[in-house]
């Protein structure tokens, strides 16, 4: 045996152990970003048309490592091996039947062959063709009935949700709710960027000077993780985000209770929150952040109207606790390196304070 066969098993083999992989990941628990676990009509067309090409190519392959694992075995070297030089006299031998077996018989301008591996090729590519153009233009616009308009600005290096019907405006927390198409227009405040929810759809680019366009839909509750799919920086490993699906009518109640004017005489500790709000104004955070119903009105960085409810701090990298929000004031860059937000140099009073005031903007 030449090593040729060998190789062939081996790479016959790591194939087969690639799929067996694959499947052994669909079938594993959904994590938050299993694409392979959609969670919307969108992501499950796009998963389908995967699918498609998938099986098809498995079974491309089976067929064809069938046929050639079966040649190799029935003409294989059996006796006597032909020396190279000898070969073109042994391929007439072999033509003419006459001589050893060494080669079985050759033939080329077979018509009827070379139209069917002509054909089925095409036919195949035909299949995907005709499912990939089809699943396009589902893709290309959302069901007509009134999809939810939100404007996604992607910025270095956090996320910013305009919901112009709604007049609303958040960041790196994406509410939206089930069973309706959400219609995502993409713009970018910087470099390129790229949005995707794994579970809810595939990716789609924000670029410099373009709008982009997109729509995608959960069809359950639950808390889907997003984040910049395209090098943008430091930090764009630090560029996530969450989608919030909401039943309809917890939907309807978040809009609605969206941008009350902050207040003490509900917060939990009224003084603190009073501290924080005049140093919110002192330090200068209003110059970059917007929170609605107060004089803070800067749009350099995220609107942190609401921030109380927020899930993360700092675009999805960490849990939106008193400490971890106390790490992030103390000394942003430190943590997203390239942040725009600075270290302020605030002292640990002026830090709790601040996350006083922050914690209780409802
Ligand atoms: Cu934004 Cu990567």
């Amino acid at each position: 045996m030449n090593r040729r066969p060998k190789s062939l098993y081996a790479a016959g083999i790591l194939a087969a152990g690639s799929v067996l992989g694959l499947s052994k990941a669909a079938s594993a628990q959904p994590g938050p970003q299993n694409w392979l676990h959609p969670a919307g009509i969108v992501a499950k067309m796009q998963l389908e048309l995967f699918n498609l090409t998938l099986y098809l190519m498995i079974g491309i392959f089976v067929i064809v490592s069938a046929i050639l694992i079966y040649t190799l075995w029935r003409f294989r070297a059996r006796g006597r091996q032909v020396p190279l030089p000898a070969a073109a006299s042994a391929r007439e031998a072999a033509a003419t039947g006459e001589g050893s077996h060494d080669l079985p018989p050759q033939f080329d301008n077979n018509h009827t062959l070379e139209i069917i591996w002509t054909a089925i090729p095409v036919l195949i590519l035909l299949v995907m063709a005709v499912a990939t153009v089809r699943i396009n233009y589902s893709l290309a616009a959302p069901p007509p009935e009134d999809p939810l308009e939100v404007r996604v600005v992607a910025h270095q290096w956090w996320w910013e949700f305009e919901y112009p019907e709604l007049g609303i405006v958040t960041a790196n927390d994406l509410h939206i709710p089930v069973g309706k198409p959400v219609q995502i227009t993409l713009e970018s405040g910087d470099v390129i960027h790229k949005f995707w929810v794994p579970r809810l759809a595939g990716k789609l680019d924000a670029i410099p000077g373009r709008i982009n366009q997109k729509w995608l839909q959960a069809d359950e509750e639950g808390v889907f993780y997003g984040q910049c799919a395209e090098l943008c920086g430091a930090s764009h490993a630090l560029m996530r985000f969450r989608v919030i699906a909401h039943e309809p009518e917890t939907f309807e109640a978040w809009a609605a209770a969206w941008g009350k004017p902050p207040s003490a005489e509900e917060a939990r500790d009224p003084e603190a929150f009073l501290r924080g709000q005049e140093l919110f104004m002192a330090k200068g955070c209003n110059a970059c952040h917007t929170i609605d119903g107060t004089a803070a009105m800067g749009t350099v960085g995220p609107n942190l109207t609401g921030f109380g409810q927020r899930l993360t701090v700092a675009a999805g990298i960490m849990d939106n606790t008193a400490e971890n929000l106390a790490r992030w004031l103390s000394d942003p860059p430190a943590i997203k390196p390239g942040s725009l937000m600075p270290n302020l140099g605030l002292t640990r009073q002026e830090v709790d304070d601040l996350v006083a005031f922050l914690h209780d903007l409802r």
